[in-house]
């Protein structure tokens, strides 16, 4: 067994032990009632050598974790003239907070937390149908996972829609700037389906190779954006992809990642792998509580830090 299988199991058990597991979200009803006693992880390392521990293949609502992708294809589609529509800053606020966009002028501190990924999707809409922009990040998934069988959960988009109030009013508020081109209800729809898209931990982590290796699928040789944009994007899950908890996710694990709250997180060791965890129980930011101490466990042990 090599160090990174033991590390890998040895979280794995320790992780399904815990008592102390985080608060399941609730604010997304379909999301209530997943069973917090759920953990995943898998590592894919830079031969393509997949390690998975505990549910490694439990499909969960990878919700915030789609907001990379969705930054990366729109700045495929529009490159730097995104950042008009955007800042590059952490927020230091909680991920649904509105408080910043009226002092500046309806642009989101940065493209992660709920405003800024809702004027990204709104790039990546624009003035198409929600069916075909929803199908363009879907199929993205698909392929950097090379695994058709990536799924919009209907049902928790619909929740979500259904009880989306702020994320509602955080679009209407940057339309009344001129920050959304596209009607209000078609770039929400297009952020809801594309947060409410289900995925393992071992489609996750394939997902995520390009961005542990400059820009390129090692085992396909496939370069789906340059190094310099890779390392920008790392640059932003690092500062800005755990909204408020990202200094203390910075300061405990020491790589790029970015979470969502169904309980899943990406991480990228630059060079080396491509992680996914999911714990569906979050801490008071938000983000995975089990999912953020594994990932600190998993890069002490291997030396992963990017400090
Ligand atoms: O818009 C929302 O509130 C959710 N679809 C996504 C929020 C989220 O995942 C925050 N991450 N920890």
């Amino acid at each position: 067994m090599t160090e990174l299988e033991a590390a890998v199991q040895e979280i794995a058990a320790e992780m399904a032990a815990r008592p102390d597991r985080g608060e399941v979200a609730s604010y997304i009803s379909e999301l209530a009632g997943v069973d917090p006693g759920a953990f995943g992880i898998v590592v894919i390392d830079a031969d393509g050598n997949a390690v998975a521990g505990g549910d490694a293949d439990t499909p969960f609502s990878i919700q915030s974790v789609s907001k990379v992708f969705t930054l990366t294809l729109a700045l495929g589609m529009v490159g730097d003239l995104l950042w008009r529509r955007v800042g590059r800053e952490p927020s230091g606020n909680p991920f649904n907070s509105i408080v910043q966009l009226e002092r500046e002028r309806g642009v989101p501190r940065n493209p992660f937390i709920n405003a800024g990924a809702i004027a990204v999707t709104d790039v990546i809409l624009s003035g198409h149908q929600p069916r075909e922009a929803l199908g363009e990040i879907l199929r993205f998934l698909q392929f950097l996972a090379q695994d058709d069988t990536i799924y919009v959960d209907r049902a928790v988009a619909e929740s979500e829609k259904r009880t989306g109030f702020r994320n509602i009013a955080l679009a209407n508020y940057m339309k009344s700037f001129g920050v959304i081109a596209n009607p209000v209800d078609f770039t929400l729809g297009v952020y809801f389906h594309h947060c409410a898209i289900a995925m393992t931990c071992r489609q996750l982590a394939m997902a995520g190779r390009y961005l542990a290796h400059s820009g390129r699928i090692p085992s396909t040789g496939s370069s789906v954006v340059s190094p310099e944009r890779a390392r920008r994007i790392n640059a932003l899950m690092l500062t800005c992809g755990h909204y408020d908890g990202s200094g203390e996710f910075a300061y405990r694990v020491g790589l790029p990642g970015k979470s969502g709250v169904g309980g899943g997180i990406l991480a990228v060791a630059p060079g080396r792998a491509s992680i996914a965890v999911w714990s569906p129980g979050l801490d008071a930011n938000g983000n995975s509580h089990l999912g953020r101490i594994a990932l600190e466990k998993l890069a002490r042990r291997m030396g992963w830090s990017i400090f």
